[in-house]
């Protein structure tokens, strides 16, 4: 059991590339479940993203300023030593569908594997978001298609500006 004594923390973890209305439900519910939340973007040499890291950081930043408890921090290695190191008991993660199930479920049991005290935990996503990737909010902009209700007003404004070279306002 989590040592009630001390302040409970735990780790929102993603890729974030960018941040998308789904994302933002779960922080918001996230932060009443722990003392100290922590949004931590993965450093992946690997993947290609859209934005660099210091740019989610700054747009996740801006979005999560309201929650008090909310933090925002980038972490590279084993998502799990990251956590211990922060002395974080809890992983939150959103199953939008069933075909995230899978994934989590290996990822949660990997995780639990190698480090037993850390426990992953789940959120359903919000119904009105359980259709929002981030992957699909950059195809759609992309075709010109309209984003608008599905990322933070700030995120739409960068999407636009990196995707399609436009400012908006
Ligand atoms: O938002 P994403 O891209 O689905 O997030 C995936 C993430 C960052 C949670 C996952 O790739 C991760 O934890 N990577 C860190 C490396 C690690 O710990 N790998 C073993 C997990 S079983």
């Amino acid at each position: 059991m989590p040592d009630r004594r001390t302040s409970l923390v735990a780790i929102y973890p993603g890729s974030f590339d960018p941040i998308t209305n789904g994302h933002l439900d779960m922080i918001e519910r996230g932060s009443h479940l722990a003392d100290r939340l922590i949004v931590a973007i993965l450093r992946n040499m690997n993947k290609q993203p859209l934005f660099s890291v210091e740019e989610r950081m700054d747009m996740l930043r801006e979005v999560v300023a309201p929650y008090a408890n909310v933090e925002v921090d980038t972490f590279h290695g084993l998502l799990v030593d990251y956590a211990a190191e922060k002395r974080a008991t809890y992983i939150l993660r959103g199953i939008r569908a069933i075909s995230d199930y899978e994934y989590e479920l290996q990822m949660a049991l990997m995780n639990r594997r190698l480090r037993p005290e850390i426990e992953t935990v789940f959120m359903m996503a919000g119904e009105a978001y359980s259709f929002i990737s981030s992957m699909l909010v950059k195809q759609i902009i992309q075709l010109g298609g309209n984003i608008s209700g599905l990322v933070p007003p700030t995120v739409e404004t960068h999407l636009k500006r990196r995707i399609l070279g436009q400012d908006i306002e």
